[in-house]
């Protein structure tokens, strides 16, 4: 898509029901975000999310998309403790998971390594560099990255040494446009922008920011196409008046006995008797 000069659409999505939304509407990659942790789970950071919880996600997506590239992200401390584990993790992703890649934050040398070791083993590596959440106490906060020509220069060599390792495509998180372009010009590889400006070969954002239906924090990058928050809950109130007033369930939601008029008289008459 990048040689052809197609722009690639990319989504979060952590459960089956979304899945098949995002498959129908034609986004190339669906990727299971670590970001559930604070989207579906509610979590401050993206910190404790576990494998175990990933996988979990990873599968309901998987059933849910045919057409789409399903990308898992390995959570905090499933790669980055050593080689070994990280493959391991990686690997589960892949063969219990159902993803066809997993992506990994970072552009050091050890991540470097890993992206290698993942790539030689047959597991497609999506990189993540600029703002890096599962890096956010280092960090500092949600700040803007690549933001000095030496830090441009520091990101442009880690997406080289990404690239050169086996990644297939990078992740470029709140970096100047300026930058994300010049790095996207020089790889070969395509990259995807979340606050990366309009020149990457992509663009991916989080589905419930998009949708509106994640309210506690929506950064300056994602545009809110709809608000499903207020649908949904001007739904649920109509649903508890509906119940609270007798106006659900109404005739064509209900089942009837049909053909057991007489036996049920007799079963009605029979527990008229009884005094409990
Ligand atoms: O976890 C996430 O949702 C991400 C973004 C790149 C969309 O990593």
């Amino acid at each position: 898509m990048r040689a052809e000069g197609k722009k690639i659409t990319a989504l979060t999505a952590y459960d089956y029901s979304t899945a098949r939304i995002l498959d129908e509407a034609g986004l190339d990659i669906i990727l299971v975000g670590d970001s559930l942790a604070m989207v579906a789970l509610g979590h401050k950071t993206t910190h404790p999310v576990t494998v175990e919880e990933m996988l979990h996600h990873t599968k309901a997506v998987a059933r849910g998309a045919e057409k789409a590239l399903i990308v898992a992200d390995m959570p905090f401390m499933s790669y980055q403790h050593d080689l070994k584990d990280a493959l391991v993790n990686a690997g589960r992703f892949i063969k219990e998971g159902g993803a066809q890649a997993v992506k990994i934050e970072g552009g050091s040398e050890y991540i470097i390594s890993v992206v290698k070791r993942c790539t030689e083993a047959g597991i497609p590596v999506m990189a993540h560099l600029g703002f890096t959440p599962q890096a956010l106490y280092t960090i500092g906060g949600y700040n803007v990255q690549g933001k000095t020509t030496a830090l441009i220069n520091t990101l442009m060599e880690q997406a080289i040494e990404l690239q050169n390792a086996g990644a297939f495509c990078l992740v470029l998180e709140m970096v100047p446009e300026e930058s994300a372009r010049l790095i996207t010009e020089k790889l070969n590889i395509p990259t995807l922008g979340i606050g990366g400006g309009r020149y990457c070969s992509g663009q991916i954002l989080v589905t419930d920011d998009i949708i509106g239906k994640y309210g506690d924090f929506t950064p300056k990058f994602a545009r809110k196409y709809a608000d499903i928050a207020s649908v949904m809950k001007e739904a649920v109130l109509n649903y508890k008046t509906d119940v609270q007033e007798g106006r659900f369930p109404d005739e064509a939601e209900v089942f009837h006995l049909e053909g057991e008029d007489k036996k049920f008289m007799e079963l009605k008459k029979k527990f008229d008797q009884w005094h409990v």
